[in-house]
């Protein structure tokens, strides 16, 4: 089960990705994150600033051209913006393939889905298929695939960002509390300046050209938060209007 990783934080250090060789893209530069177990962390900015490149580092899907990178032993898993579910499969299937990958016994994987539906709060749909769900459900599904890897880091690219409002609101709910219940850290990238204030225990603020981080925020609001509150809103200005002085008109 989650929760029995060290205490040791994450540590990136001097981590820098360039793409193309010496005169390629430099997608990230000098980047120090030390990130807190059960710390829920919001990577902040404008399109092309490196925060994919960052979030796929971390989850060692690709390898940075310097520093280093140590997450003292724990497993990662990655949720996108797109749910990639498979078509074919039933909402079950989809979530079975996370649960054979990580080496869950078959007798269990019936139980396991129900379970972990229940979490998501998506309970009986173990028989529907990708494209009866909508947008949020499919989410909902593809965070359960993301639990059944007991990884005890969640890495989010931008999960909610093709959401409607109402929907994405429910959510940053569900997360806030998964994130709490299964004492995950949270890794959890988004150009959307509310979101991560809303979300974030801290705010890392990132710029491109190169990417890099420019500025840390932390978020002592009790939880759970809404987007609405006075207090969420007031921060999310200060960094907005900061974002908009440094990155010349980032959203
Ligand atoms: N595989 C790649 N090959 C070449 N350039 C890339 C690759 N991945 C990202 N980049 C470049 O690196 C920069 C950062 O990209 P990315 O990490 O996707 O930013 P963000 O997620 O903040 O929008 C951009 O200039 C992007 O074009
Ligand atoms: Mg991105």
């Amino acid at each position: 089960m989650t929760g029995t990783a060290t205490a040791e934080p994450i540590r990136i250090i001097g981590v820098g990705r360039t793409f193309g060789g010496a005169a390629g893209t430099v997608a990230l530069e000098q980047v120090d994150l030390v990130v807190q177990e059960r710390e829920f962390v919001c990577l902040l900015g404008a399109s092309g600033c490196g925060k994919s490149t960052l979030l796929s580092l971390i989850a060692d899907l690709d390898a940075p051209t310097t520093g280093t990178i140590d997450l003292g032993g724990r497993r990662t898993a990655v949720m996108f913006q797109d749910a990639n579910l498979f078509p074919w499969l039933t909402v079950a299937g989809n979530i079975e393939l996370a649960l054979r990958f990580s080496g869950v016994p078959k007798a269990d994987w019936s139980r396991r889905v129900t379970e972990l539906l229940d979490v998501v709060r998506l309970p009986g749909a173990e028989k529907r298929r990708p494209h009866e769900l909508s947008g949020g459900m499919r989410q909902r599904v593809a965070l359960a695939r993301s639990l059944a890897q007991e990884a005890e880091v969640l890495l989010m690219d931008e999960p909610f960002a093709a959401l409607d409002a109402i929907t994405r609101d429910a959510l940053h709910g569900e997360i806030e509390r998964i994130a709490e219940e299964r004492r995950l850290t949270v890794i959890f990238v988004t150009h959307n300046v509310r979101e991560a204030v809303r979300l974030g225990d801290r705010v890392i603020v990132m710029k491109p050209s190169p990417g890099r981080i420019v500025r840390e925020e932390r978020v002592p609001l009790p939880r759970p938060r809404r987007m609405e509150d006075p207090e969420v809103a007031r921060r999310a200005g200060e960094l907005h209007d900061e974002l908009d002085l440094q990155a010349g008109g980032a959203r």
